[in-house]
């Protein structure tokens, strides 16, 4: 080590995108590094689109998803909006209760149409998965998860998965999920995971899982967008995987992740935040209507 040379924190020699000397922030973009961030994304699994969304757009979009959020716990939205995941409040006087999910939240909140289809956000993903790429209106929508770890919440942090697992007998993959962030992530309020490069890898579907959920009839044994298969088994619930990294935000920032990505979500370890985010994904393959794009998989694959 006697000849390596001192890391200089002041060092101005960062890369355009402001990533730090460590370059972890390398998964970061701007809005003018739309090349860059696509073949990141195609490397890697995923990457981070900054400064698309202004504060005002936030701004209307946080108070449509909280009403929306509200309005699911009165009652008053009808009952696709709720997943039916109401927790009683601390006390236990049953006088208030907590809504952790809106589904269809693109149906309820205009800022959330409007970021589905801004114009480069659905460019990047045609990059992706080709020209007629589709979003999910057919399982769930698009959803707003407030994850806040408060003993209210019932949803605070999630274990290692690739979103194929969840509907390994589909066939409308590949897929590119986003996650559109109404709250920065951090230690404090909790992060996403990420193994760079598994999405990469044929991941067997969860023939074994924690929660004991029987795999479908007809589903893939494993997917990914190479026959290679994982170097580690993925774990069942929240251990360390070699080579994870975590990958913070800032309000407004753009997760982008390929559907075959190994993923997970840490818990905060500050009860009084919130991590709140709206997620869901653009699909390439098979509509449930049966219509075939066989090119749109092909386009994928690459
Ligand atoms: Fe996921």
């Amino acid at each position: 080590m006697s000849n390596s040379k001192p890391i200089d924190l002041n060092s101005s020699s960062t890369t355009p995108t402001g990533a730090n000397p460590f370059g972890t922030d390398a998964w970061i973009f701007f809005p003018d590094r739309l090349d860059a961030l696509e073949t990141f994304l195609r490397e890697y699994g995923f990457a981070v689109l900054r400064g698309l969304f202004d504060e005002d757009f936030m701004n209307a979009m946080e108070l449509e998803c909280v009403n929306a959020q509200h309005a699911v716990v009165e009652g008053t939205l009808p009952a696709k909006h709720g997943s039916a995941i109401f927790v009683d409040d601390i006390d236990g006087s049953k006088t208030s209760k907590f809504a952790n999910y809106v589904l269809y939240a693109e149906e309820v909140c205009p800022t959330v149409r409007a970021a589905i289809d801004d114009p480069t956000v659905k460019s990047l993903m045609q990059r992706w998965l080709g020209p007629h790429c589709w979003t999910d209106p057919e399982r769930f929508g698009v959803v707003y998860q407030d994850a806040r770890p408060g003993r209210e919440s019932s949803y605070t942090r999630i274990g290692w998965h690739s979103d194929w697992q969840s509907g390994p007998n589909l066939d409308v993959w590949p897929a590119v999920a986003f996650t559109f962030h109404v709250d920065g992530t951090s230690p404090d309020n909790g992060f996403l995971r990420v193994v760079p490069g598994s999405h990469k890898w044929s991941t067997p579907a969860p023939f074994d899982n924690v929660n004991g959920a029987v795999v479908p009839t007809g589903s893939k044994e494993a997917m990914g967008h190479t026959d290679e298969a994982p170097p580690v088994a993925m774990p069942l619930r929240f251990e360390k995987v070699p080579g994870e990294i975590a990958v913070y935000v800032d309000r407004g920032d753009i997760i982008f992740h390929d559907a075959y990505l190994w993923h997970s979500a840490a818990r905060a370890t500050s009860d009084d935040t919130t991590r709140r985010h709206v997620r869901g994904g653009y699909y390439g393959g098979v509509r449930a209507n049966g219509a075939r794009y066989d090119e749109f998989v092909k386009n994928a694959a690459r």
